[in-house]
């Protein structure tokens, strides 16, 4: 096959969950401009349409429905969705979190509502997109994870800022499970079809506080935070049939700062 073809995701059916968050825009963007039809999906449907007309006026092929991950019968609602609306499914891209607990102390109330959509509604997200994938003849989940699932916090990039000194637990716990629970549905998925991989990326810039972003980027071998456009090309990889033997795989995208 010829490398643009390879590259290309044109019939591709994607979603994105979450697309309308930091890292989702770059994705849904990303994703789309390589000629993929790209649903996003998320709680929030004002925002998500907003982001879907701004997209579709530059001519993509994007989409917003609802999604709450954390209610079983509007993850149904999702599955039954795009197969009236799309009639099948080709990339899953497992995005969306929720971050309710705000520091190492907070309310175990809130380390339960985190689990409740960021692990078990998770799962069952995927379970259900999943079924929608191999009932479409295979394709490929990619898991956006955090360099935070493989590392503990550095808390000297704090120094100096406001910006809380006690990162919460529940980010980094169900982060790293999802590194591995990557691993396990690669191996699950065998004879499917179904190509499994997860992105851990490194902190996305979002106009931090001056003193953070120094204290940040002077680890950095390259010498920034990721932009927004970094993380395009690794997902049009993993989506495409480029990254076609790349299975069960954990990629750290973090320019070097933890090499
Ligand atoms: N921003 C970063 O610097 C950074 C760094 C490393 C990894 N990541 C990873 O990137 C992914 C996206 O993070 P982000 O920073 O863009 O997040 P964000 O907070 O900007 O966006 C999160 C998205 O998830 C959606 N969401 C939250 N709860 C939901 C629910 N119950 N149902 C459906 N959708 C829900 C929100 O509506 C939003 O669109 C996450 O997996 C995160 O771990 C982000």
């Amino acid at each position: 096959m010829h490398i643009k073809e390879l590259f290309s995701l044109k019939k591709k059916i994607i979603l994105v969950t979450g697309g309308a968050g930091n890292y989702g825009r770059c994705i849904v963007e990303g994703l789309a401009e390589a000629d993929g039809k790209v649903i996003t999906a998320s709680r929030n449907l004002s925002t998500n349409e907003a982001f879907v007309q701004e997209l579709k006026e530059r001519g993509l092929d994007v989409h917003a429905l609802p999604l709450d991950q954390g209610d079983p019968a509007s993850i149904k609602a999702l599955k039954i969705a795009i197969e009236k609306q799309f009639g099948a499914l080709h990339v899953f891209v497992n995005n969306a979190v929720a971050r309710p607990m705000a520091t190492y102390d907070a309310p175990m109330e809130t380390f339960a509502e985190s689990m409740r959509v960021n692990a078990t509604g998770m799962v069952d997200l995927m379970r259900e997109m999943t079924a929608l994938i191999v009932a479409s003849g295979g394709g490929s989940i990619v898991n956006i994870a955090s360099m935070m699932g493989m590392f503990g916090p550095d808390l000297s990039n704090y120094e100096g800022t406001s910006m809380t000194q006690s990162p919460p637990p529940d980010y980094y716990f169900h982060n790293a499970g999802l590194i591995n629970l990557t691993r396990y549905w690669a191996r699950m998925m065998a004879g499917k079809n179904v190509r499994v991989n997860c992105v851990s990326p490194g902190g996305l810039f979002n106009h931090q506080p001056e003193q953070f972003l120094k204290n940040y980027t002077k680890k950095v071998p390259l010498g920034r935070m990721a932009n927004n456009d970094d993380i395009k090309g690794l997902m049009v990889l993993l989506a495409s049939e480029a990254g076609a033997y790349i299975n069960g795989e954990n990629i750290l995208m973090d320019g070097g700062l933890n090499a």
